[in-house]
C-alpha cells in the first residue's frame, strides 16, 4: 500500500477537476467460477485501487466533488467470515490505511445514492455485468443506460492523473520489472526441442507467482507468433522454430509488467529469422531513441513502421517508396497492430474508460487505417508516461493471400518473395519505457535482446531438470 496521504492526496485533486456532484466508486467482487464459493482469482478494480488502495472484495465507495468527503462502505467480518478467511483488520482500520475517516456498512449505499439523487451522480465505465447490474439498481436505471451513462468528466480527470506515473508508483514499476526479467529468461533458457508451449507458460507464471503475484495478463508463448493473442499451449517446440512470449506479472500493488522476447529453439537463429529478427530491434531502438516529452505516440508508431518497411524493402519483401508504403498502411499486412499503449495498473492502462478518451485527444484522433487503427496511444507523450515498445513482424498465411488475391497494396508488396516465409511464424520484442524529462529510459534492467544474447540465454539450458 502506498502512504495514506497519497491517497488523500489523490481523492483532494480529483474532487477538484471534476467539481461538482457525488462520485460513485464500485469495488471488484468474487466472481463465481463453476460454483459460489469456487471463485476466479480476484482483482479489485483499477480505479478502486488507485483512490482507496484496498484489495478487498465487495465494497464501494463515494467521493463528494465539493465537500471532498469520502466514505467507504464496508461490512465487519462474521464468524462465519472468519471461519472462512482468518481475521481480518476492522473495517476502521483498513479505512485508516487509506485516510479515510467515515467507514458505513454496505446496504447504506443505495440510502447514501438515494439522498444525492438530484445531483450529478459520476461513475466510470463498467466491464463486469455485475457491477452493471448494481449501479442500474442504485441509480434506478436500464443497464442499457448506465452503459451509455459513465462520466466522461470522471473519466478525463482520472486519465489526467493516472496517465503520469507518481515517483511511488514509478519505483513500484521500477522494482517489479526484475519480476518480468526473470519471467523471460526462464523463458528463453527453454527454448528447446521436445520442450511444450505448456510447461514454458507453466514456468514462466511461476516466476511471477512466486513474489506472490499473479500474471498481468494471460500469457502468450507460442511456436506460431504470428497469431498476435495465442492463449492456447497444445504445441511441442522443434528446432528451427521461433517461440514468442509477451508476459508480464502484477506487482504486489497491481503494477503491471508486459514484456515480449522472441527466442530460436534450439539456440541459434537461422539466417532468414535473424534479418528479420534485426528489423523489429531496430524498430524497438528507433522508438526508445525518439520517445520523448511532446512526440505524438501517432508519429512514434509510423516512423518505426518506416523502419520496418525499410528494411523489408531491403530484403525484397516491400518495394516502392517506404514513406509512400506506411501512408498507405502497406505495411500492416506484416505488422497489424499499433506500436505500443500505456502500462499501469491495468496492462493496457485505463481501457476499461475507453480507448480513445485515453490515448487520442482534440489534436490526435484515431485512424481508421489497417492497423493504425490498432494504435491504442496517439496523443503526445508527457514525462511520468509509461508506455509500452512493441513492433512485431508478421507472417500471417490467410492475410498474406487475402491481400495478394485482393491486390491490396499491390504496388508496395512483393507478394512472390512472400511464399518462402508462410511458415516463418513472427517476431515481437517488447520493453516498458519511462518517459523521463529530455527521453525516455528502459524500466528495469533490459532483458536480453542482442540476437546474440538471445542465443546464449537459450544455450545456457538452465532448467534442463525441470
Ligand atoms: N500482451 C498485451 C500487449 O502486449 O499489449
Ligand atoms: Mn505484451
Ligand atoms: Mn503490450
Amino acid at each position: 500500500m502506498f502512504t495514506a496521504e497519497t491517497y488523500v492526496a489523490r481523492r483532494a485533486k480529483l474532487c477538484e477537476k471534476v467539481g461538482q456532484g457525488l462520485m460513485l466508486f464500485i469495488g471488484n467482487i468474487d466472481i463465481a467460477c463453476n460454483y459460489k464459493d469456487n471463485t476466479y482469482h480476484f482483482r479489485q478494480d483499477s480505479t478502486f485501487l488507485y483512490l482507496f488502495g484496498l484489495k478487498v472484495a465487495g465494497i464501494a465507495a463515494t467521493l463528494d466533488a465539493e465537500t471532498g468527503e469520502a466514505i467507504l462502505y464496508m461490512d465487519e467480518l462474521t464468524m462465519d467470515d472468519i471461519i472462512w478467511m482468518g481475521n481480518q483488520p476492522s473495517v476502521s482500520d483498513q479505512a485508516a490505511t487509506v485516510g479515510v475517516t467515515k467507514v458505513m456498512p454496505v446496504s447504506k449505499l443505495a440510502g447514501v445514492v438515494e439522498a444525492n439523487k438530484g445531483r450529478e451522480i459520476h461513475y466510470v465505465p463498467t466491464y463486469h455485468g455485475v457491477t452493471t447490474i448494481r449501479i442500474a439498481e442504485l441509480l434506478g436505471k436500464t443497464t442499457k443506460e448506465v452503459e451509455n451513462g459513465a462520466s466522461v468528466k470522471l473519466i478525463k480527470a482520472l486519465v489526467s492523473m493516472r496517465e503520469i506515473k507518481e515517483q511511488c508508483e514509478i519505483e513500484e514499476l521500477r522494482k517489479h520489472m526484475a519480476v518480468g526479467r526473470e519471467m523471460h529468461m526462464a523463458a528463453m533458457t527453454m527454448a528447446h526441442a521436445g520442450r511444450t508451449e505448456a510447461e514454458i507458460m507453466a514456468m514462466v507464471g511461476r516466476m511471477s507467482q512466486r513474489y506472490g503475484g499473479p500474471v498481468s495478463f494471460p500469457i502468450i508463448c507460442t511456436v506460431h507468433g504470428e497469431t498476435l493473442h495465442n492463449h492456447g499451449y497444445p504445441n511441442t517446440l522443434k528446432n528451427g522454430q521461433l517461440l514468442l512470449v509477451d508476459a508480464g506479472s502484477e506487482s504486489p500493488m497491481c503494477y503491471a509488467t508486459d514484456h515480449t522476447r522472441t527466442s530460436p529453439v534450439g539456440g541459434k537463429f537461422t539466417a532468414q529469422q535473424r534479418e528479420i529478427y534485426q528489423i523489429v530491434l531496430d524498430a524497438n531502438n528507433a522508438v526508445a531513441a525518439t520517445c520523448e516529452p511532446g512526440i505524438t505516440y501517432k508519429e512514434v508508431h509510423l516512423m518505426a513502421c518506416r523502419v520496418i518497411a525499410s528494411g523489408l524493402k531491403e530484403l525484397g519483401l516491400m518495394k516502392g517508396d517506404v514513406d509512400e508504403a506506411v501512408m498507405e498502411g502497406a505495411h500492416a499486412l506484416f505488422m497489424p497492430h499499433g506500436i505500443g499503449h500505456m502500462l499501469g495498473l491495468d496492462v493496457h492502462d485505463m481501457e476499461s474508460y475507453n480507448e480513445v478518451l485515453v490515448g487520442y485527444d482534440d489534436e490526435i484522433q484515431k485512424s481508421t487505417q489497417f492497423g493504425l487503427a490498432s494504435l491504442r496511444l496517439g496523443k503526445r507523450l508527457k514525462e511520468g508516461f509509461v508506455v509500452t515498445d512493441e513492433p512485431g513482424i508478421y507472417f500471417i498465411p490467410a492475410l498474406i493471400d487475402k491481400w495478394k488475391s485482393e491486390g491490396i497494396c499491390k504496388d508496395f508488396i512483393n507478394f512472390d518473395a512472400l511464399d518462402a516465409y508462410r511458415t516463418f511464424g513472427g517476431i515481437r520484442l517488447e520493453d516498458d519505457l519511462l518517459i523521463t524529462r529530455h527521453g525516455c529510459e528502459n524500466l528495469g534492467e533490459r532483458i536480453p535482446i542482442e540476437p546474440e544474447e538471445v542465443e546464449t540465454e537459450v544455450n545456457k539450458n538452465r532448467f534442463n531438470n525441470f
